[in-house]
């Protein structure tokens, strides 16, 4: 009757004792004490299971590249750029490919299974954009890759980008970008803003931007981009990414930016671990901390997700593809210490995510794919304060990642022998 039960399931909604059913692939029973006969059964012993981590906002062409040709000695996103402009003609297909799939190994390890990663296409050669259609290829088995076709250079600053960006888009990229606060002047990245979004209209593709990634309160680019969902119909498909000015804006006038985002339909995505590390570097004290305003977006009604953006590239010498480590840091910057704050946190890599790139079948009702964490941890506060470890990751069913339990193994008179430090009540 079904092919495999998950019993005494924890659930990131707070239902506890749940028994999955799977069979195809697909979830078919999400209930108590289910019965019937089943291939095989593990018993979650109340841990907590969850649909798989998203990540709604990478750079897989530039990940794995840390030191390549150097490191960025000041920290800074322009150098972080210039650098990525060094590496560019270096390199090589085979090696764009071999380090996205290593990155992908990682992702499946931590329960990563859906990545939204920009693909640069300033270089005429389209070298990055041909090598991560192939690993979307390869992968698709076992982890969704969707592709943004990003003009890092600025789609009007550098030259050809913007037909190299529609050359990305027929080829199969799945998504417009753009980098409107990188453009030579303010009036030049509203423009920006119109022709990407007025391409985005014209093909029927959702758009995500790098938007005003800059510690500049005058950076409103958001808002030109909140202006064009509206006026074009796009509501619902339009992801500003980033938004770090908006750390820096004055309240006034975010009181009247966030509404307008809510009502063309705009979601946001943070990159707590990257922005906390690039922006305010040119402060002295008090250092900003460079992440958008997260609970005040959440308050709006505007979707907010997480994104890792980087590991071991030029902007990031860090990070290993674990989007707890997103979201523990992004609660800790936003001070979103609250259990719903907390929770929040969990959804901003999992189900806002998920709805921000449009998946299909995912979630833990019946019919959804059986794309299943079982996590080390009772719940999803517990989960982002252990980072905790994913024992079992399915994919369609299928056990496609493992990892021992993590435990410590103690040798104090009168007192346990191992420790794995959830909390039992
Ligand atoms: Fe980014």
């Amino acid at each position: 009757m079904f092919d495999l039960i998950l019993r005494n399931c924890s659930l990131p909604d707070g239902r506890r004792g749940i028994d999955i059913g799977i069979r195809d692939g697909r979830i078919t029973a999400v209930e108590t004490t289910l019965a019937g006969e089943a291939g095989e059964v593990i018993d979650a012993a109340g841990q907590l299971v969850t649909p798989p981590f998203v990540d709604a906002h990478f750079h897989m062409d530039a990940t794995l590249s840390y030191g390549l040709p150097r490191v960025n000695q000041s920290g800074t996103l322009l150098e972080g750029i210039a650098l990525w402009g060094e590496l560019k003609p270096l390199l090589t297909q085979e090696a764009l490919v071999e380090r996205a799939l290593a990155y992908c190994d990682w992702a499946v390890a931590k329960g990563l299974l859906a990545i939204r990663s920009h693909v640069d296409v300033c270089d005429p050669r389209l070298l990055a954009v041909e090598a991560l259609l192939h690993v979307k290829d390869r992968v698709r088995p076992y982890l969704d890759l969707q592709l943004v076709a990003f003009p890092q250079d600025g789609v009007l600053r550098s030259p050809g980008a913007l037909d190299n960006l529609k050359r990305a888009l027929d080829m199969g990229v799945d998504v417009v970008g753009g980098i409107p606060h990188f453009e030579r002047t303010m009036a030049d990245g509203a423009e920006s803003v119109r022709i990407l979004c007025e391409l985005a209209a014209e093909r029927g593709l959702p758009v995500d931007m790098h938007c005003d990634e800059s510690d500049d309160p005058l950076s409103r680019h958001v808002e030109t981009l909140a202006f064009h969902a509206q006026r074009l119909g796009l509501q619902g498909r339009v992801t500003g990414s980033h938004l770090t000015s908006m750390h820096s804006m004055d309240n006034y006038y975010v009181s009247k930016l966030l509404p307008l985002m809510a009502e063309a339909g705009v979601a946001a995505v943070a990159n707590p671990l990257i922005n906390i590390t690039l922006q305010g570097r040119h402060d002295s004290y008090p250092k900003r901390r460079g992440m958008t305003r997260v609970p005040e977006l959440l308050a709006a009604g505007i979707p907010v997700a997480f994104g890792h953006d980087c590991v071991m590239d030029p902007w990031y010498s860090l990070g290993s593809g674990d989007m707890l480590e997103v979201a523990a840091m992004g609660l800790h910057v936003a001070q979103m210490t609250s259990q719903d704050g907390m929770r929040a946190c969990f959804a901003a890599v999992t189900a806002t995510p998920a709805r921000i790139l449009g998946l299909d079948g995912y979630g833990l009702e019946p019919g959804c794919r059986a794309d299943l964490v079982l996590l080390q941890a009772g719940d999803p506060v517990e989960a982002l304060r252990l980072r905790a470890t994913r024992l079992l990751v399915l994919r369609a069913g299928r056990i496609v990642a493992r990892s021992p339990a993590a435990v410590a193994v103690l040798d104090l008179p009168g007192r346990p022998s191992r420790v794995d430090f959830v909390h039992r009540t």
